[in-house]
């Protein structure tokens, strides 16, 4: 009954932590796809490749359904995947969707015609490949009306962070809030939209400040995956074996992931 969670590289551990501890008996099998992050900088057929070649191994490793716990490969790849690639009897889900139903105040899969919401000025932090594909606004304006949207490609984010530079990662994060504020001066709230950026949420939340409302995605992926599986128990695919894998080196990913979970995690050759 194992799930798979996919990402680029380190980022989507910050969700599989938030589903491990939402739904701890499931087995998970988390591809880190390390030796081609990040994702970011390529162009939309380069990502959709890549992309599909990790999730096709998921499925091999026993999982019928598959976090893209990867902004940039649930942008750039995924509707792509869903119309003509995703085989009969498995799925494939992204991570926007709960995030901007969280933002638009709408219970999962509510699907009513879009509204006015209580934010009007919302900041997105993204990858650079997130915010060329617009994903996020073509997503809201679904949901919402009267949103304004500015975003920020937060360029080396991701690479420091793979790179376990955290001390570069931080004054990058300080630049690109103090860049999006140039053009946002009161954002109300702010989305999270890398799953490697909860690894720094706190530096966010700090540049930020008090009156900016921070959505980061973990906590409501991890609740919707919840439901979701609440009604498609079907879903759960035959594998039983919890296993983190990566096309890196595995003994520098389990180093690097072991300091961000703060807990022993070794990954194995994908
Ligand atoms: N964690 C990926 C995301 O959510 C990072 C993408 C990258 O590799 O640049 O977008």
């Amino acid at each position: 009954m194992a799930v798979g969670i996919f990402d680029s590289g380190l980022g989507g551990l910050t969700v599989w932590d938030a589903v491990h501890k939402r739904l701890p008996d499931m087995p998970l099998v988390y591809l880190g796809d390390n030796a081609h992050t990040p994702y970011g900088v390529r162009d939309a057929d380069d990502i959709y490749d890549l992309t599909t070649a990790g999730v096709a191994r998921l499925f091999d490793a026993g999982c019928d359904l598959v976090i893209l716990a990867c902004n940039t490969a649930s942008a750039a790849a995924l509707r792509r995947m869903q119309e003509r690639w995703v085989p009969q009897g498995k799925r494939v889900l992204g991570v926007f969707v709960p995030l901007i139903e969280a933002l638009t105040e709408r219970q999962w899969g509510d699907n009513s015609p879009p509204r006015e919401v209580a934010v009007s000025n919302v900041a997105l932090f993204a990858t650079p490949a997130t915010v060329a594909s617009r994903a996020f606004q073509r997503e809201l304006a679904f949901r919402a009306i009267g949103v304004d949207v500015e975003a920020q490609a937060c360029g080396g984010v991701v690479d420091a962070i793979e790179e376990g530079d955290m001390i570069l990662a931080e004054a990058l994060v300080r630049s690109h809030v103090d860049a999006l504020r140039r053009k946002m001066p009161h954002p109300q709230a702010a989305v999270l939209g890398c799953t490697h950026y909860p690894l720094v949420e706190a530096v966010f939340r700090d540049a930020l400040g008090p009156d900016v409302s921070v959505y980061s995605q973990p906590d409501l992926v991890a609740a919707s995956l919840a439901d979701y599986l609440g009604r498609h128990p079907d879903k759960l695919g035959q594998g039983e074996e919890a296993v983190f894998l990566t096309t890196g080196d595995p003994k520098r990913v389990s180093s690097r992931a072991t300091q961000f979970l703060r807990r022993e995690i070794a990954f194995q050759p994908a």
